[in-house]
């Protein structure tokens, strides 16, 4: 059980200089943890979407007090790439080294599945069984096996695909009977590889409306039998919210949520019992982190620390940050 946390806040412009390469400010980026490396393609930064694509390289046994042996790598082919923004990652195929690029803003057609292959360092551009042509984004993907489901996405109301990596086919079904209000800016998590337990979100659509999904009934969706289900929680129950991050810690059966929209949380740091489905209020014995509000942004559990980076300070996408914070929690 995770008893408190230490934040540690790492500003981009102390690396600045050390490093030739500083990602932009930026939210909606689609990143991953893969082989000690935090990988990030694109996003939007102001209302430009943005095409570039670096790691993070946490292999040199993540010193935190020597922040220079943590070189952001800039590994934008020269031909370049295609902008991409609120799409989602996960990593796939026999050696874990594929990483697909699903969806995102006004990404359908062939481009909607996009691979780069770490080992080769080639990006292709797959033969699907699919050609999506409505806009699935904010989206979030989840890999169980050799299967990648992603529900919903903008207007894609009850509607959930999956991809067999192992043919790149995509299916597309509605399970029943109680599909999640929350089509976009939820998170997802895989438990059990039996089950995905999505966690707040908005309804379809770009303008955000009530009601978000609620956290007291949480959304499950069971692999198995390709049924929703709800959970009640118990607890101190967080008041709802969307474009939050997500970490799960399977040793400790918890999810961490942190941060959203609404701006105001009285609650902006939650924790999840994934047993007894109950919530609390992890203790944190320092001040600091990013004020209230932040979006978009990316939560990663990297060994005892969850990493978050990048994201948005305003409602309308605006004001985004480079900085990135640690917590200190195990
Ligand atoms: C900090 O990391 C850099 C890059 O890995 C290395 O060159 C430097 O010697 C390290 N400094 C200390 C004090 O460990
Ligand atoms: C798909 O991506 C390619 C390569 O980035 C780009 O040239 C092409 O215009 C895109 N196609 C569509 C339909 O957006
Ligand atoms: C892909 O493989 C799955 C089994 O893994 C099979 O059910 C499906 O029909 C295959 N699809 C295509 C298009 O071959
Ligand atoms: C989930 O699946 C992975 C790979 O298929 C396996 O290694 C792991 O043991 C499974 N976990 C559970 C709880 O079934
Ligand atoms: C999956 O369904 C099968 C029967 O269809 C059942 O035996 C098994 O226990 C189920 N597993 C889970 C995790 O629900
Ligand atoms: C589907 O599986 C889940 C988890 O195993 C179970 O709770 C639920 O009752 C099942 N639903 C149906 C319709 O069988
Ligand atoms: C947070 O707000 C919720 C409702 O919005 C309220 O029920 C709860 O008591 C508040 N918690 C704290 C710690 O203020
Ligand atoms: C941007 O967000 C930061 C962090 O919340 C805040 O301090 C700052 O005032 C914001 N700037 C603008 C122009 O809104």
């Amino acid at each position: 059980m995770i008893k408190s946390f230490i934040i540690i806040i790492i500003y981009f412009f102390i690396i600045n200089g050390v490093n030739t390469f500083v990602p932009s400010p930026r939210a909606e980026q689609a990143a991953l943890l893969v082989n000690n490396k935090i990988y990030v393609y694109g996003g939007v930064n102001e209302r430009t979407k943005l095409s570039d694509f670096f790691y993070l390289d946490i292999s040199s046994s993540f010193i935190i007090n020597n922040i220079t042996s943590m070189p952001w790598v800039n590994i934008t082919p020269p031909t370049g790439l295609s902008v991409r923004t609120s799409s989602a990652a996960c990593i796939y195929g026999k050696n874990k080294n594929q990483i697909v690029y699903i969806g995102g803003d006004a990404i359908v057609g062939d481009n909607f599945t996009t691979v780069y292959d770490i080992t080769t360092q080639q990006w292709s551009i797959p033969k699907t069984s699919a050609s999506f042509t409505s806009n699935r984004k904010l989206i979030q993907c989840v890999v169980s096996e050799d299967d990648i489901y992603v529900y919903g996405g903008l207007e894609n109301v009850y509607d959930m695909i999956k991809l067999d990596t192992l043919n790149l086919s995509w299916t597309e079904f509605s399970p029943g009977p109680v599909a999640p209000i929350g089509v976009q800016s939820y998170r997802a998590i895989l438990l059990n590889n039996a089950s995905i337990l999505y966690i707040g979100g908005q309804p379809g659509g770009d303008v955000p409306t009530l009601p978000y999904s609620s956290f007291d009934k949480l959304s499950m969706y069971n692999i198995n039998n390709s049924t929703w289900s709800l959970i009640t929680t118990s607890g101190n129950i967080p008041p709802s919210r969307y474009d939050h991050g997500a970490v799960y810690i399977p040793q400790y059966n918890q999810i961490l949520i942190f941060y959203g929209i609404p701006i105001s949380l009285n609650m902006s740091i939650v924790a999840l019992d994934t047993v007894k489905f109950e919530w609390s209020i992890p203790t944190i014995k320092n001040v600091g982190g990013p004020t209230d509000g932040l979006r978009r942004f990316i939560s990663i559990l990297i060994e005892t620390y969850v990493f978050i980076a990048f994201g948005s300070f305003d409602i309308n996408g605006q004001n985004c940050t480079n900085n990135f914070f640690l917590l200190d929690g195990l």
